[in-house]
């Protein structure tokens, strides 16, 4: 067994490097995906692990086996090892090999960043606003004024800027089915750019840790057809234009379908049941007090109130700066009165 020790080890080493590259490649790492940037990203990623798992075998297969050949054995506690003087070409050897890997891999990894981070023509140029706790993604090219959601719309194969900044603390800015991500930074604007290539919906994460609702810091990303962003982006824009007070111009609607707006706007996806939770809705959200409980006997006024300046008052045991004040500006006019006759309604 002591005669060919590094053939073996070799042999050893070439197996479960094969086996964990196999298992590596063969699992499946990342969610769909949805840019044009996720392919070079997925590619560099395999690389890496392609690179990185017979390091990784080679170190362990030499510790394992010194360990094991040149353990203690009886009698030779007070024995002391062969003096060692160094070794300059082993030295050299072991400096050189991971110099030239970590130059090439580097290399390649800003090569691929510098290929999807490329600036196009015609961007379409989305802000992202993060605050404690809610994304707010503002369209300003949109007609000469903006267009302000809650979620993210794009429009399919179209290249788009993203410009993000912070009201308060570092959050991160990610769509895990794009691969990038960016911090979002009080003070200064990042900069994030991706070409959506798939239609659907995928989350919006958070992905800093910014606080006690840092895990409810999310919403959807909807790439659509062209077409169907731009009825979108000109249905946002019409109420808003109609101008005026509550009702925002749109179309007036009966009690009954306020309140099947406002139920729907409640347990929509990111609505309020994501962090509240009300018996009627069937929400069980945890992050903010039980409405069902809290808002017993309220006025409709109160109500609006604590959607639209939810730091006015706060449930004893609960933090304020929680729920993000942005609502006022994210909710359309006739989901805010929706909201507010369903509240009224469920919390008699
Ligand atoms: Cu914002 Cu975590």
């Amino acid at each position: 067994m002591r005669r060919h020790p590094i053939i073996q080890m070799v042999a050893i080493g070439a197996i479960a490097s094969a086996i964990g590259i196999a298992l590596a490649l063969w699992i499946n790492w990342f969610p769909a995906d949805a840019a044009k940037q996720d392919h070079p990203i997925d590619t560099l990623y395999d690389v890496l692990l392609i690179v990185s798992i017979p390091i990784f075998v080679l170190v362990l297969t030499v510790i394992l086996y010194s360990v094991w050949t040149f353990r203690m054995r009886p009698g030779q506690e007070n024995e002391d090892g062969p003096p060692i003087h160094g070794n300059t070409r082993l030295e050299v050897f072991w400096t050189a090999i991971p110099a030239i890997l970590l130059v090439s891999l580097c290399s390649y990894a800003y090569a691929v960043l510098n290929d999807i981070e490329k600036k196009h023509d015609h961007e379409l140029v989305v802000k992202v606003h993060a605050i404690q706790f809610a994304w707010t993604f503002e369209y300003p090219q949109a007609g000469g004024r903006s267009v302000v959601s809650p979620q993210l719309y794009l429009p399919k194969d179209k290249p788009v800027r993203f410009d993000i900044d912070s009201a308060d603390v570092i959050h991160d800015f990610w769509v895990p089915a794009f691969r990038v991500k960016i911090d979002a930074v009080p003070g200064i604007t990042t900069r994030l750019r991706v070409t959506p290539t798939k239609l659907g919906a995928f989350p919006v994460v958070c992905a800093e840790l910014c606080g006690l609702g840092h895990a409810v810091m999310r919403s959807t990303a909807h790439v659509m057809t062209p077409a169907a962003f731009g009825r979108w982006l000109a249905q946002k824009q019409a109420p808003a234009a109609g101008g005026g007070g509550a009702g925002g111009g749109a179309r007036q609607l009966t009690q009954q379908q306020l309140v099947a707006l406002g139920r729907a706007t409640f347990t929509g996806d990111g609505g309020c049941g994501a962090c509240h939770t009300l018996a009627e809705a069937g929400t069980t959200g945890t992050t903010g007090p039980d409405l069902g409980r809290v808002l017993r006997g309220q006025s409709e006024n109160a109500i609006r109130t604590d959607i639209v300046d939810p730091n006015a008052r706060i449930t004893p045991g609960y933090s304020a700066n929680i729920m993000p004040p942005t609502f006022g500006q994210t909710l359309s006019a006739q989901q805010l009165d929706g909201l507010v006759a369903y509240l009224a309604t469920v919390s008699k």
